[in-house]
């Protein structure tokens, strides 16, 4: 079959498996040239590791210098009659394929993170390639539902404002239209809900389950991904249902920290750069500040992509440092070079000026969607998508 990219709204329905292949290489490639990680950790967790920052915190620590073997979780579909799967499948595929050839151990656990059994599986995996421990556990989910334990129900996140109503724009991906919607506030349980499902609880729940199964070695560290961003961001980020999910995250980061010094290790709730993602296109209304944002940082020359984030995180902030650098409230700034206030400002001028008529000249919305197609393995200048894939081919690749 011939592989066309498939987009409703703001989600890829379809992925091409060699397109997938290629973005893995390409962070492997950046990772090796880029200054390296001392003194890392050699047996990595990560939980959501098959896309996004996971991914590129498992490429950064296998390739950039730690040499890691690493354990990654992930809910992603394989190949079936109607499709070949999606590009989180591949990506754990092809990122094992390039590890084994280093001589790295990399195992693939694909199954619902909330859920006993793979938790089991990651307890079991940890005991038969770890012996029996991790030096780093990094979680990286984003999740749209999160089951409640032992009942059929479901928390789902609503990503809403609090308190009052919030217009903004969307831009569509799928027709490259520019759409304003009006987001009316979240209800006091969407806001409950969202914080179940992208709050703190659950990266402590697996924490503590690790401390259990005494899974955590000797100075073990955990980090979670957060987002801050600037004022103009705050009405649909910070301060509706996902920013209270990132105050409880932060929260928890802190009672983690006391646990983890018994094992003379750390936690720490890491504040990441807004970049496209499959999660945060998904976000309504961020879309414009990423246009923006992506327009001034890569003229000032400081855009950085999740591969670069991670690989400066790890060679400059976790790890080879006496300290780990920390701001007022113990977080972990990677957006440091997003928030300077030259950039913001510029920032700012942008979006004043961006309409539904400017948007693609004024911000770069070109390599916003060159960014997505690539997450979905499309718009890869040394791929030949006129040529059609055998299903075979991929039915028997496993992660
Ligand atoms: P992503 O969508 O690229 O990756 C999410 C990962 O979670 C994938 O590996 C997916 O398979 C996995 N996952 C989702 N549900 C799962 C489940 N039930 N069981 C097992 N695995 C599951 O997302 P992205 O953007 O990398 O997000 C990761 C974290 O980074 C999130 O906490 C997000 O809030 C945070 N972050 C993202 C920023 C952005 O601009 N993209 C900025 C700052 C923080």
């Amino acid at each position: 079959m011939i592989i066309k990219p498939v987009i409703k709204g703001v989600v890829a329905k379809n992925a091409h498996p060699l397109g997938c292949q290629q973005a893995v290489k390409k962070q492997i490639e950046f990772v090796k040239s880029a200054p390296q990680i001392k003194n890392g950790p050699k047996r990595v967790l990560i939980i959501g590791a098959s896309s996004g920052f996971g991914l590129a915190a498992r490429i950064a620590l296998t390739f950039g210098g730690a040499q890691a073997d690493t354990i990654g979780v992930s809910f992603e579909r394989g190949p079936n009659e109607k499709s070949l799967g999606s590009a989180g499948w591949y990506n754990n595929i092809y990122f094992k394929q390039e590890a084994k050839r280093e001589g790295r151990k990399a195992i693939n656990i694909v199954g619902d993170a909330f859920s006993k059994e793979t938790r089991s599986q990651v307890v079991e995996a940890i005991e038969t390639y770890f012996e029996g421990e991790v030096d780093l556990i990094i979680y990286s989910l984003a999740a749209g539902v999160r089951p409640k334990a032992n009942t059929d129900e479901f928390w789902r996140s609503a990503i809403k404002p609090i308190g009052q109503s919030v217009t903004g724009n969307t831009i569509s991906l799928e027709d490259d239209s520019w759409n304003t919607t009006t987001l009316e506030p979240a209800t006091e349980e969407e806001a409950e809900s969202t914080l179940k499902v992208m709050g703190g609880e659950d990266w402590s729940q697996w924490v503590d389950e690790l401390i259990n199964s005494e899974s955590i070695a000797e100075g073990c560290k955990t980090i979670a991904f957060s987002y801050v961003g600037p004022e103009v961001t705050h009405p649909i980020y910070l301060d509706g249902t996902l920013g209270r999910a990132k105050i409880d995250l932060h929260q928890a980061s802190h009672a983690l920290n006391l646990e983890m010094a018994n094992f003379s290790g750390g936690a720490y709730a890491t504040v990441c750069k807004a970049l496209v993602t499959k999660a945060s296109v998904f976000i309504p209304g961020l879309s414009p500040y990423l246009l923006a944002l992506y327009q001034v940082m890569k003229e000032k020359g400081t855009h950085e992509t999740c591969i670069q984030q991670m690989q400066r995180l790890f060679s400059t902030k976790l790890y080879g440092q006496d300290k780990v650098p920390l701001d007022g409230e113990r977080l972990i700034r990677m957006d440091d070079w997003e928030l300077e206030p030259e950039t913001q400002s510029h920032v700012s001028e942008l979006l004043r000026a961006m309409n539904e008529t400017n948007f693609a000249q004024i911000g770069d919305y070109a390599g916003f969607k060159q960014e997505f197609m690539q997450l979905n393995g499309f718009e890869y200048s040394g791929i030949d998508y006129t040529q059609p894939l055998k299903t075979e081919d991929f039915i028997n690749l496993k992660p």
